[in-house]
């Protein structure tokens, strides 16, 4: 099993090198899909080397709005995923019509929208963000118009619960969220603490609110990446899907990290396989690419996005 295994990753590998290809691995993916990836990282990080990266071919291990960010921003570079039918449901709650709609109730309004959405729902933001960087957004905007723009922030509910506390502006918001996050209960998290009394509580924004009051830390996976590494404390209890838990561990042999919920697990980050992987760069499919008129204005979102940070 273990020679069959080695010789797959031989072969990922080998064909790797041949296609001038690259592995992108988001957070949540299995381990052994991070283990033969080049990058892994969070949506923004991910996003950023996809925009950089110099091979003619990115395999994207992830879900499909990820893919379509990197085709946004490498649009001369092929695409592929392994699976495509990796869907994230968050971002499957609102569509391009339901924002248009949204923006004519609130005409004046500036529109921001997660990284979570498809390329078509990009297209009609005035800036993309991350969990990473959603505050500094909203701030940034509330800086530049004094205060006194509206501002539309979709599709997450619980995001914009939570950026909205944190840059104290009111926000409109969507009735998206992701079902994977709000398997995490106020309840989870106190249990564990019960049981890790001196455990660190970092939780994604995603969550419900009830859970990101019980934490220390509100973070993006790359931001609980750094905060379990600098942090002195040596146990955290982990409030995200829990492929992260993976890298924390590898990254910090010396910490205990535990879940708030075992069931916190998103089943699409979990489609892909270093098997689909090896598919996918031997027949170089799926691939995945954003029609030119959408790209470019979604591009227009994800620039102003990158220029504030
Ligand atoms: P980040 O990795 O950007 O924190 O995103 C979390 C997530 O749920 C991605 O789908
Ligand atoms: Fe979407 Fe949630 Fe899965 Fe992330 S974890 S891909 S937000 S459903």
């Amino acid at each position: 099993m273990i020679r069959e295994d080695k010789e797959l990753v031989r072969k990922i590998k080998e064909l790797k090198k041949k296609r001038n290809a690259i592995i992108l691995a988001h957070n949540y993916q299995l381990p052994e899909v991070q283990d033969i990836a080049d990058f892994r990282g969070d949506s923004l990080e991910l996003s950023r080397i996809a925009a950089k990266t110099d091979a003619e071919v990115i395999v994207f291990c992830g879900v499909y709005f990820m893919a379509e960010t990197a085709s946004i921003l490498s649009p001369d570079k092929k695409v592929i995923m392994p699976d495509t039918s990796a869907g994230c449901p968050m971002a499957n709650m609102m569509n391009a019509q339901d924002l248009r709609k949204l923006k004519q109730e609130h005409p004046q309004a500036v529109v921001v929208g997660y990284v979570n959405t498809s390329a078509a729902v990009k297209a009609e933001l005035d800036y993309c963000c991350t969990s990473t960087n959603a505050v500094a957004i909203v701030n940034a905007i509330t800086k530049e118009s004094g205060g006194k723009k509206e501002i539309i922030f979709v599709p997450d509910k619980y995001l914009a619960d939570y950026v909205s506390r944190q840059s104290g502006r009111k926000l409109i918001s969507w009735h998206g969220f992701c079902p994977t996050h709000v398997k995490i209960l106020p309840e989870d998290v106190k249990r564990e603490k019960k049981f890790h009394p001196r455990a660190k509580v970092m939780v994604h924004p995603e969550c419900l609110s009830s859970v990101v009051a019980l934490a220390d830390a509100a973070l993006s996976t790359s931001q609980m990446s750094k905060y379990a590494r600098e942090n002195p404390a040596k146990e955290f209890i982990v409030g995200t899907e829990i492929g992260l838990i993976y890298r924390l561990k590898q990254d910090n042999p010396d910490k205990e990290f535990y879940p708030a919920s075992e069931r916190a697990v998103c089943p699409n980050m979990k489609r892909t396989t270093q098997e689909k992987v090896l598919w996918a760069l031997e027949e170089l499919k799926e691939e995945v690419r954003v029609p030119e008129d959408i790209r470019k204005k979604a591009r227009l979102a994800i620039d102003r996005m990158l220029a504030i940070v």
